[in-house]
């Protein structure tokens, strides 16, 4: 059994991170995992959006939202660090509600990378959802809710930015038909999420 994410961060050096090789770009599969969940899946979190460095948005046009470490425990205490997919919601407070659209509150497809960020060198590990749509507007301090369902691939470092760029997408494509199977799409309705603020 590799060591959790928290047992990683238990130790005293960072754990080092493979480079990407271009072996491992050419074979990245399409689609990955079993027909459905397996332990420790799914895991549930919640908590308020937390502003990270700001470079996901800026560097790698991919935005990240972070959760608090406690909020995200029950994930880094039994999972290995990486990348994984799921879905989230945004779930603003009443009186904010009304600068978002409809669609900003659904329950949507997201990636999330737990781990050191090797190639910005971070010396703390982050769990970091970047979710699927084009918001309308920021939600810093507000609440989201995921569900995480399913691994995807290990945290690797890269020697550039164009290369982490392009395994983010793969990842991003890699979710999407991941959560098509049926037993993957019915978490979209899970009681974990708001889903009368998707109907209302
Ligand atoms: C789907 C996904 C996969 C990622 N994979 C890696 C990775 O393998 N290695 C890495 O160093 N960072 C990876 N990142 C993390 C980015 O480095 C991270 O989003 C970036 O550090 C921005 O964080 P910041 O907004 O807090 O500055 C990934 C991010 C996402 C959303």
């Amino acid at each position: 059994m590799p060591p959790t994410a928290a047992e990683d961060a238990a130790q005293a050096e960072r754990p080092a991170a493979p480079f990407q090789t271009e072996d491992f770009r050419r074979a990245r599969p399409q689609i990955v995992g079993p027909d459905e969940p397996e332990s420790p899946f799914p895991i549930k979190l919640a908590g308020p959006v937390q502003k990270g460095f700001g470079r996901g948005g800026k560097d790698l046009g991919c935005p990240t939202a972070n959760l608090p470490d406690d909020a995200t425990e029950e994930m880094t205490n039994v999972a290995k660090t990486g990348v994984y997919y799921g879905y989230a919601q945004v779930l603003p407070p009443a009186d904010k509600i009304c600068e978002f659209k409809k669609e900003d509150l659904q329950v949507l497809p997201m990636v999330m990378s737990m781990g050191w960020n090797p190639f910005y060198d971070n010396s703390k590990l982050t769990a970091e959802i970047h979710i699927m749509h084009p918001f309308v507007r920021d939600f810093y301090g507000f609440e989201m809710r995921a569900i995480v369902l399913g691994y995807i691939r290990p945290e690797l470092n890269y020697t550039s930015r164009e290369a982490l760029i392009d395994d983010i997408e793969t990842d991003k494509q890699v979710a999407l038909r991941c959560l098509e199977r049926s037993r993957y799409h019915k978490y979209e309705k899970d009681p974990h999420f708001e889903l009368e603020k998707v109907l209302n």
